[in-house]
């Protein structure tokens, strides 16, 4: 049985000192077994947010980072390795968020490098994928997400992928409060497996977790974790509040 996965992706917001209280409310929430819960931060606040989660020491709570660079070390100004994540406490890492497609040039071959080399040094993406409002109403949802994970995740181990995580982001769904219907995101992960299958076989398609993101809350998340092969959510706005997104976690088991 796949366990249910719920990631906060903080985007460009928070200081490490808010960060910290964040984790400290969150941490004093109910928050169930059965589900994970993963905190993507900013660089600047990895450690202030691991200073709270490791002496806490809750075995389903675990820290992510919003992106990385493939290369393990080098001149490449202003990026960050994956051994640098890794050893800051990171499990995760979001790999090509369409933010990061649109606003500064991820490009399929980029997000293929950055998840390969995130499973290399032993992290696990979330792998993003998702079509614009554009390419949904021209009709090429499914065109989209099958190049966005064929190319992707190219050329990997299949037991590596049976490990990760594949986000169904629509664009248009993110930040607007306009979720997608819990049944777009169900046709989505079944398109998505079955792009994996085709690649890599059942067992790792089967493995693989699919979230859905875009407008998650506390309202909607019921509706998504009842669809079957929507193993978690990726939220945005809603994970910057540390009890709606404990809210998130609980509802998501
Ligand atoms: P919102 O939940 O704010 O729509 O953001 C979704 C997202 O982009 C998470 O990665």
């Amino acid at each position: 049985m796949r366990t249910p996965i719920i990631a906060a992706n903080w985007k460009m917001n928070k200081t490490a000192a808010e960060a910290s209280s964040f984790t400290r409310e969150f941490l004093a929430q109910d928050i169930p077994s059965g589900v994970e819960a993963v905190i993507c931060p900013p660089f600047t606040a990895l450690e202030a947010v691991m200073a709270q989660l490791r002496p806490a020491g809750r075995a389903n709570v675990f820290l992510g980072a919003q992106d990385m660079h493939w290369e393990p070390k080098g001149a490449f100004t202003g990026e960050i390795s994956p051994s640098m994540i890794g050893a800051a406490g990171c499990s995760f890492v979001i790999v090509a968020h369409s933010e990061r497609r649109r606003l500064f040039g991820e490009t399929d071959e980029t997000a293929n490098k950055k998840a390969a080399a995130a499973l290399a040094a032993g992290l696990t993406p979330i792998f993003c994928v998702g079509e614009t409002a554009e390419e949904r109403d021209r009709g090429l949802t499914a065109r989209v997400l099958e190049g966005q994970v064929r190319n992707g995740l190219a050329g990997l181990a299949a037991e590596a992928v049976s490990r990760m995580v594949v986000a169904y982001e629509p664009v248009w769904a993110i930040g607007s409060g306009r979720a997608a219907s819990p049944a777009d995101a169900r046709d989505a992960a079944a398109l998505i497996r079955g792009v994996v299958a085709g690649m890599y076989g059942d067992a790792a398609s089967l493995g693989l977790r699919v979230q859905y993101g875009g407008s998650v809350d506390p309202a909607n998340i019921g509706g998504f974790m009842a669809e079957d092969g929507v193993d978690g959510a990726l939220v945005g706005g809603a994970g910057l509040d540390p009890v709606k997104f404990a809210r998130i976690v609980a509802l998501g088991r």
